[in-house]
């Protein structure tokens, strides 16, 4: 099928190049010219495990093209994906202002001759925009103008995205129009799948739903390691014999330092704004937030417990990405853990697999109080302590006994519960970790 996709982010350009290659024809269309021209050259402007492999191979193939025209995409595609940003305000709720222009530019650029268009919201969207959508492009498209409008969510995890969107757990496609769900249907053939068929605001509210439940899982998992930690008993164990039970699982219960990333933080609030909006406040993902800022400044004052101050005290510092697999620094703990270490004094050494250049690029993490290298060992020379922020499983196959040698007091702590606290106290570190 023809399809195209608008907005080249995260989500517009992985699942562009993953329709491309299950063998759609494939326009991506992005308004900043200097990305269409790296994608254009074969390069991806993101670190994303297969990614740009794919991306070379399908445009070689000639199903993935890629163009600044919106107009070139609305000739081009059946299907007509908006994968464009809809961040935070202030207030928690959604900035829709660029769906909306989205849906202006499409309806302008559609005529009676085009044929039919189906046109998919994939962007994370609060339930009924897709009418909005719909009111939208009927009033500015001209008359006579067919479309439907759909919502499609995506639930692909950065740092496997690729692997997510070809192989999904579920899809959902929600529409009040049968002739869109038809074309979507045929869209996904090529996957092997189940597909829920909704509504359209069922479709939408699913990816609000769906990314709480999974923040509320971690927040729950955290609340319970605080128990733990309180009690002597051991969250992992506990975490491994609640996720027996099929009805829980096991996944997503994994204490720490808590979520961040482009997603979490930013649709939890934006669910809070949306229940207030309908006069519904949902008071229990306020509860998940609050215990989330918490585990932060529990394991902050954990260190400072063992170190008493931080001025004068060199950290080093193991992760800046918000999770494992990613260069993606956005709402990530661990950058907010160097910063907050850094405002008291502390002298910090850093190292991420990835996330370095963006940690200083996007978020800021420059000046006296830090340095980065790329070698997890050299961090610890003469340091005071060892901190481990970001769930790399690199980090967890390191020589125990070398940490213990270069660092100046045997200090470790552990936020993503990576060592074996066992192991750790046979090689001589004082050892601390969440929940146990
Ligand atoms: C998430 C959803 O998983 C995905 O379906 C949606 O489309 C986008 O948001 P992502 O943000 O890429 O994906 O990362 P995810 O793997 O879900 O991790 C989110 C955060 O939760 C990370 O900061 C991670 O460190 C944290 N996390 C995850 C935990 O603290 N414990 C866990 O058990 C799992």
């Amino acid at each position: 099928m023809n399809i195209t996709i608008i907005g080249t982010g995260y989500v517009g350009l992985t699942s562009g190049t993953c329709f491309a290659e299950v063998g759609h024809h494939v326009t991506c269309v992005d308004n900043n010219p200097e990305k269409v021209e790296i994608l254009l050259r074969g390069e991806v402007p993101i670190y994303e495990p297969g990614l740009a492999e794919l991306v070379k191979q399908n445009v070689a193939a000639g199903r993935l093209k890629f163009t600044t025209s919106t107009e070139e995409g609305v000739r081009h595609g059946d299907v007509i994906f908006i994968a464009v940003p809809t961040p935070p305000q202030p207030d928690g709720s959604v900035d829709l202002s660029f769906i909306e222009k989205v849906a202006r530019e499409i309806a302008q650029c559609l005529t009676p001759e085009t044929g039919y268009r189906v046109i998919v919201d994939k962007s994370t969207v609060p339930v009924k925009t897709g009418e909005k959508v719909a009111e939208t492009v009927r009033r500015y498209a001209p008359a006579g103008v067919e479309f439907g409008v759909v919502s499609n969510p995506e639930f692909l995890r950065e740092g496997c995205a690729v692997d997510d969107l070809l192989n999904p757990d579920r899809i959902v496609i929600g529409s009040n129009d049968e002739r869109a769900l038809g074309l979507m249907q045929k869209l996904y053939e090529p996957f092997v799948a189940p597909v829920l068929v909704t509504d359209i605001n069922s479709a939408e509210l699913i990816k609000h739903a769906a990314n709480s439940f999974l923040a509320l899982k971690i927040s729950y998992i955290n609340a319970v390691a605080t128990i733990c930690e309180a009690t002597g008993a051991d969250v992992e164990k506990v975490a491994e014999g609640i996720g027996m039970d099929k009805r829980i699982g096991r996944q997503f219960l994994n204490a720490g330092l808590g979520y961040g990333g482009s997603c979490f933080p930013k649709d939890i609030k934006a669910f809070i704004a949306i229940s207030e909006a309908i006069g519904q406040p949902f008071h229990l993902l306020k509860e998940v937030e609050r215990i989330n800022a918490a585990q932060l400044d529990r394991f902050l004052n954990k260190i400072r417990e063992k170190l008493w101050v931080f001025r004068e005290k060199k950290i080093a510092l193991w992760g800046l990405a918000f999770k494992q697999n990613t260069d993606d620094v956005r709402e990530s703990v661990a950058i907010r853990l160097a910063k907050k270490m850094i405002a008291e004094g502390a002298t910090i050494v850093a190292t991420d697999p990835q996330a370095i250049d963006t940690a200083q690029r996007l978020a800021g993490l420059t000046g006296p109080g830090i340095s980065f290298t790329d070698d997890p060992y050299a961090c610890l020379d003469g340091a005071d302590a060892l901190v481990i922020a970001t769930e790399w499983p690199q980090f967890a196959a390191v020589d125990l006994n070398e940490i213990r040698k270069r660092l100046r007091t045997p200090l470790v702590f552990d936020g993503r519960n990576l060592l074996d606290p066992k192991d750790a106290a046979a090689a001589g570190l004082e050892y601390f970790s969440i929940g146990r």
